[in-house]
C-alpha cells in the first residue's frame, strides 16, 4: 500500500514537472522552452535583456515564457503599460516583493502592513520633511569628501570610479538615514560598506536561489554582521538616530516584529535606500568624464546656480543636469516591474488586441527594452546624449513618440503608478548634490584620457540599476 501511494505521488510530481500548458486563443503567445519545468530559466538568468530581445523578435510586444516552473508574461509596449501599472487589485506588487524579501533577507513579517510602512517613508522622503534629509545628507557628503583627501591634500589619489562613488554615497546615506547626524550608533560606516558589498555582490544569486554552499556561508555571515551594525538604528529617542528609521522601527514594534526580524527589515531598507543611488552616480560621472561636451555643459550650469548649497535642493532649477541624469538612467536603469496575477484579467493592448492573464502567473514590464532602448523612440539609443531630454529653448523635453502616438512613458527608471519609487526626489537631490560637491571641491579626471565606459554586468538586468563589468580609473585631489 505504501509503495502504491509512493508511486502515485512520484507520478503526480512528474506530471506537474513535465506537463506543458497549451495556449488558448485568448492567451498571449506562449513559449515554454524545451527543458521540462525549468523552461527558459538558464538563458533568462544569464542575460535577461538578450533573452527578452530574442523573444520580442519571435513573438512581438507580449508573450508568456516558462521560467523555473512559473509562467511569466512579458509586456513590452509602453503605450499599454498603464493596463498593468494601474490595476493593483488584479496585479499585485507585494506578493513577489515578499518572495524576494524572504529569499534575500530571510524576512518574514506576518503582521506587516506594507501600506503603513510606505506612508512612513512618504512622510520623510517626500514633501516638507525632505529638506531636512537633504541638508543632513549634504553635510555628511561634504565631511566625507573632505576626509577623503585629509592626508597629503595636494597629491592625486587614484581609485576606481565605481567604488569612489558607491562608497561615498553609501556611507553618507547610511549616516543620514540609519546612524543619524551625530552617528550615535557609533559604527564606522566604512565597515558597514565593506560588509554590505560582500552581501550585495551575491544578491542576484540570492534572489534566484542559486547560491553555492560557500556563498551561502558568506551571505549568512555578512547578513549577521550587517544586522549587528544596524541593531541600534532607530532605537534611541535622542536626536542622532535618523527620524525616518525611528518611525519605521516604531511601526515594526507595533506590528509585533521581534528584534531579529526588525534587524532584517532594516537590512532590507538599507538595500532599498542605498542599492541604486551609488551605481546611478557612477554611471552619470562616468558618462560626463568620457563626454567632454556634456561635462562642460553641466559644469557651466553648476557655476551659475550656487543655490544648490542651500537646503531647498528640490527647488533649484538645473535642466542640463536633469537631462544628463535622465539620459544616464535611460541607459542604465533596468528594473523588471513585476506583478502577480491575483485575479484573472483581460489585458487591453493599445493596438486593440486583448489577452487573458491567468491567475497565479506573473506579469513583467521591462521598460529598459522599450521605451528606454527603443530606436523608434530614442535615436541611436546606445549613445549617451546629455541633451536628449532638453528642448532647444533649454526646457525639459517631454515629447517622444512611438507609432506616431505621443508617449506617456518615454523613460521609466523609477517605475510608475501606485508602486512607483518613493525615494525618487531624494535620490535625484542626493546625486545632484554629490556631483556638485565633487566638481566644486575636487579636481577629478580619468587616469587614461581616452578610457571608455566599461560594459555592464549582464546578470543584473531586471534588478534596478545596472552595475559595470569593470571600472573607470580616476584620479582626484582637492582644488587649491
Ligand atoms: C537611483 C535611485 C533609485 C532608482 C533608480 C529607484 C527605482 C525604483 C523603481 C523602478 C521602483 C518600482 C518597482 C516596481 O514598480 O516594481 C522603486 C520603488 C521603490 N523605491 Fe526606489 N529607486 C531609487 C532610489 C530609492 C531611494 C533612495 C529610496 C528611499 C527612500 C527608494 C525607495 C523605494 C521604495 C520604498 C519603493 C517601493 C514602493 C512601493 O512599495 O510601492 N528608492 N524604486
Amino acid at each position: 500500500m505504501i509503495w502504491i501511494t509512493f508511486l502515485l505521488v512520484q507520478a503526480a510530481i512528474l506530471f506537474f514537472i513535465l506537463a506543458k500548458r497549451s495556449r488558448s486563443n485568448t492567451d498571449p503567445p506562449l513559449d515554454s522552452g524545451i527543458i521540462p519545468w525549468l523552461g527558459h530559466a538558464l538563458e533568462f538568468g544569464k542575460d535577461p535583456a538578450k533573452f527578452i530581445n530574442r523573444m520580442k523578435k519571435k513573438h512581438g510586444d507580449i508573450f508568456t515564457v516558462r521560467v523555473a516552473g512559473r509562467y511569466v508574461t512579458i509586456l513590452l509596449d509602453p503605450h499599454s503599460y498603464d493596463e498593468v501599472i494601474k490595476d493593483p487589485l488584479s496585479l499585485d506588487f507585494t506578493r513577489y516583493a515578499q518572495v524576494l524579501m524572504d529569499r534575500i533577507f530571510q524576512l518574514r513579517l506576518p503582521g506587516h502592513k506594507p501600506a503603513k510602512a510606505k506612508d512612513v517613508m512618504k512622510k520623510h522622503f517626500q514633501g516638507p520633511h525632505l529638506a531636512l534629509l537633504n541638508s543632513t545628507m549634504r553635510r555628511q557628503l561634504a565631511s566625507l569628501l573632505k576626509a577623503e583627501t585629509a592626508q597629503n591634500r595636494m597629491d592625486w589619489k587614484v581609485d576606481g570610479l565605481f567604488s569612489f562613488a558607491y562608497s561615498l554615497l553609501f556611507r553618507a546615506g547610511y549616516l543620514t538615514l540609519f546612524g543619524g547626524e551625530q552617528n550615535n550608533n557609533g559604527t564606522d560606516p566604512a565597515d558597514v560598506y565593506h560588509e554590505y558589498q560582500k552581501f550585495e555582490g551575491l544578491l542576484i544569486k540570492m534572489a534566484r536561489g542559486t547560491l553555492k554552499s560557500e556563498e551561502k556561508r558568506t551571505t549568512q555571515a555578512a547578513r549577521q554582521r550587517l544586522s549587528e551594525f544596524l541593531a541600534p538604528a532607530g532605537l534611541c529617542k535622542a536626536p542622532g538616530s535618523g527620524p525616518w528609521v525611528q518611525d519605521y522601527r516604531q511601526l515594526l514594534q507595533a506590528e509585533g516584529a521581534d528584534g531579529e526580524m526588525q534587524r532584517k527589515a532594516l537590512l532590507m531598507q538599507l538595500w532599498a535606500t542605498q542599492g541604486n543611488v551609488g551605481p546611478a552616480a557612477f554611471w552619470l560621472l562616468g558618462f560626463l568624464l568620457t563626454n567632454p561636451e556634456a561635462l562642460a555643459a553641466v559644469r557651466e550650469e553648476f557655476s551659475r546656480v550656487s543655490q544648490i548649497e542651500t537646503s531647498q535642493e528640490s527647488s533649484v532649477r538645473t535642466p542640463v543636469f536633469d537631462s544628463a541624469l535622465e539620459e544616464t538612467l535611460r541607459l542604465t536603469a533596468a528594473p523588471f516591474l513585476t506583478r502577480e496575477v491575483v485575479k484573472e484579467k483581460t489585458l487591453h493592448m493599445a493596438d486593440g488586441q486583448e489577452y487573458l492573464l491567468r491567475k497565479g502567473d506573473r506579469v513583467c514590464l521591462f521598460p529598459f527594452i522599450s521605451p528606454q532602448m527603443d530606436p523608434e523612440i530614442h535615436q541611436e539609443p546606445q549613445t549617451f546624449k546629455y541633451d536628449r531630454f532638453l528642448n532647444k529653448d533649454g526646457s525639459q523635453k517631454r515629447d517622444f513618440y512611438k507609432g506616431g502616438k505621443k508617449l506617456k512613458y518615454y523613460t521609466m527608471p523609477w517605475g510608475a503608478g501606485t508602486n512607483g519609487c518613493v525615494g525618487k526626489q531624494f535620490a535625484i537631490d542626493t546625486i545632484r548634490q554629490f556631483v556638485y560637491l565633487v566638481f566644486s571641491h575636487y579636481e577629478l579626471e580619468l587616469c587614461e584620457p581616452d578610457a571608455e565606459m566599461p560594459g555592464v554586468d549582464a546578470s543584473r538586468y531586471g534588478f534596478g540599476m545596472l552595475q559595470p563589468a569593470g571600472d573607470l580609473i580616476i584620479q582626484y585631489k582637492l582644488k587649491l
